[in-house]
């Protein structure tokens, strides 16, 4: 069977974190998360999340692109070409829909960007936790980082980007509600993945 690559994509708190280390854990496979996963990339993560940074937005753009590049030549290809299974916590589609669909670059060129730096690998299955903006907004803790000190309407646009691309590839994708306790959400995202990707 070939190793399958699963991305967990959501706004902010939709509880995606939880599921994607769940299923990772029971699929034995990789766990990464973006961005960061390597030293490089925790670096730039630090930077990209700092509330006191100013950081451009094509800067922004480029840096999240380059935590990638670093994640899938150190850790995301190496694990598919030795057989293994990878979850990651976050992929292409949240440069798409944080830096294109709500900051504003061109959707397409961001696009270009990420498979650039993916030299061209997308997941398998992307899996969407979907929760309305105002339930995000309740479970965020305290000391919200940069993204997350975004207004609503800009959640907003994360959110409508997200069920955007899913509907446009909806073979590659699916949508979970993630209003649901975390049992429930776990027993929806284990239905869809059993549904899309041939696992045992
Ligand atoms: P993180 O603490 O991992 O948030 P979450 O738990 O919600 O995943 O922070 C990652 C933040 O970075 C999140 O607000 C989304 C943002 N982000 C982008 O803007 N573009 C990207 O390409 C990626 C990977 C993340």
């Amino acid at each position: 069977m070939k190793a399958q690559f699963i991305a967990f994509e959501g706004g902010d708190a939709s509880g995606k974190t939880t599921q994607a280390r769940r299923v990772a854990d029971n699929l034995n496979a990789v766990f990464t998360r973006e961005p960061g996963g390597t030293t490089i990339g925790e670096s730039l993560r630090a930077i990209l999340l700092d509330p006191n940074e100013k950081v451009a937005l094509r800067a922004e753009a480029l840096l999240m692109a380059a935590s990638r590049a670093q994640l899938v030549a150190d850790v995301i290809s190496p694990a598919l070409s030795e057989g293994r299974h990878v979850v990651t916590d976050r992929f292409i589609a949240s440069s798409l829909t944080y830096q294109g669909y709500a900051s504003g670059l061109a959707v397409d060129d961001v696009l270009s960007l990420s498979l650039f730096a993916t030299e061209s690998l997308r997941p398998d299955l992307t899996l969407l936790i979907d929760i309305p903006v105002e339930e995000s907004i309740k479970r965020r803790g305290l000391n919200p980082d940069r993204f997350e000190q975004e207004d609503i309407s800009f959640h907003q646009k994360v959110r409508n980007g997200y069920l955007d691309l899913a509907a446009v590839e909806n073979k590659k994708w699916a949508v979970i509600d993630g209003t649901g306790n975390p049992q429930e959400v776990a027993s929806l995202v284990d239905k869809a993945i059993n549904k899309r990707l041939d696992l045992p």
